[in-house]
């Protein structure tokens, strides 16, 4: 179920089939935009509720203008700018793009993926893909494809294989509001790095279980242990000592007898690298049977944000 085969998963996604889609972020649940019947086995896959908008994934630039009514400027700076790439623009969208797609907004969310066989996909295929992080809802984010079979094995026809991704953080979320730029989710491209392109930034991420934020939930990207986000690992260590905990740590060890497990996201101090690995340690560590996981708050800066932000997700409770 697990192939490399593009034409393959080109096949059953022609046949309103959901498959498992890598990308540079995280491993997608993909169908054809234009098929209710993919869409709606989407959302039931995820159990995600119809409120909840899809990122639309296309193959080309070109492809823009059959998707959106208008594209401001500063969005034309942002593709040119970082397609492909992790970043989503949400644009006016035309009528012709379903609601159940865009769960009634008038905006689509598009993004192009970087990712060699997600963009030889979307250039054999004739539609482009709605893709939801391949996670049921609330969930740990999928970094490979044996995540996502373990998630979904017999509901999907296949999972195209292409390896862990590279960045392992799920896209940045951009929007125009009355032209102002605005971030809506932090993710794989430092809001830094927007800025220098786009300009001033609005912030819109706090919002809990609002219809017009509807992918900001407090809780998400969540281990079933209970996680616990902290600036100091040994006060909060001291204080569990008597739990079997493991640890989410940034780039160093530590020396204790009491830790059943440790994860180093990135020895060199890489937060690109850190990015790429947090999932799979959340995954790994979920498996162990632990009463805690206990993660270091990384630094406050570039890709740090977009990863402390997951980690607040999936401590909230
Ligand atoms: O990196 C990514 O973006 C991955 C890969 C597979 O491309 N996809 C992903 O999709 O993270 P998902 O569904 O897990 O998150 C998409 C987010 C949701 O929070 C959703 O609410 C928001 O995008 N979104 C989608 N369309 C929107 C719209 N029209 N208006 C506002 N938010 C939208
Ligand atoms: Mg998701």
């Amino acid at each position: 179920m697990i192939t490399t085969d593009v034409n393959l998963a080109a096949h059953w996604l022609k046949q309103e089939q959901v498959i498992g889609l890598p990308t540079e972020t995280v491993y997608g649940l993909a169908g054809n935009i234009y098929s209710e019947k993919a869409i709606r086995t989407i959302f039931d896959l995820k159990k995600r509720p119809l409120t909840n908008p899809l990122i639309v994934h296309v193959g080309s630039k070109a492809q823009v203008s059959d998707l959106a009514e208008s594209v401001p400027e500063a969005a034309t700076r942002l593709m040119d700018a970082f397609w492909p790439g992790p970043l989503t623009v949400l644009l006016p969208k035309k009528d012709s793009v379903p609601d159940l797609v865009t769960a009634g907004n008038d905006t689509v969310a598009l993004r192009m993926p970087n990712h060699p066989s997600a963009l030889e996909l979307l250039r054999v295929l004739p539609f482009p893909l709605a893709a939801p992080s391949a996670n049921p809802f609330g969930s740990i984010s999928p970094t490979t494809a044996q995540h996502v079979a373990d998630y979904f094995s017999e509901a999907l026809p296949v999972v195209l294989e292409g390896g862990s991704c590279p960045n392992g953080i799920e896209s940045t979320i951009v929007g125009f509001e009355d032209g102002k730029p605005t971030v809506y989710r932090l993710g794989s491209i430092a809001w830094e790095e927007v800025e220098a392109v786009a300009g001033p930034l609005q912030f819109k991420f706090h919002d809990d279980n609002k219809p017009q934020a509807p992918g900001m939930m407090s809780k998400h990207y969540a281990p079933k242990t209970r996680l616990l986000v902290v600036d100091a690992i040994e006060a909060a260590l001291e204080i569990h000592r008597d739990k079997k905990v493991g640890l989410l740590l940034f780039n160093a060890q530590k020396t204790s007898e009491t830790v059943a497990h440790q994860e180093i996201l990135s020895v060199s101090n890489n937060l690109k690298e850190a990015g790429a690995n947090l999932y799979a340690a959340l995954h790994r560590l979920d498996a162990l049977g632990l009463d805690f996981i206990i993660a270091e708050k990384l630094p406050s800066t570039h890709l740090g944000n977009s990863i402390n932000d997951r980690l607040q997700r999936a401590s909230y409770v």
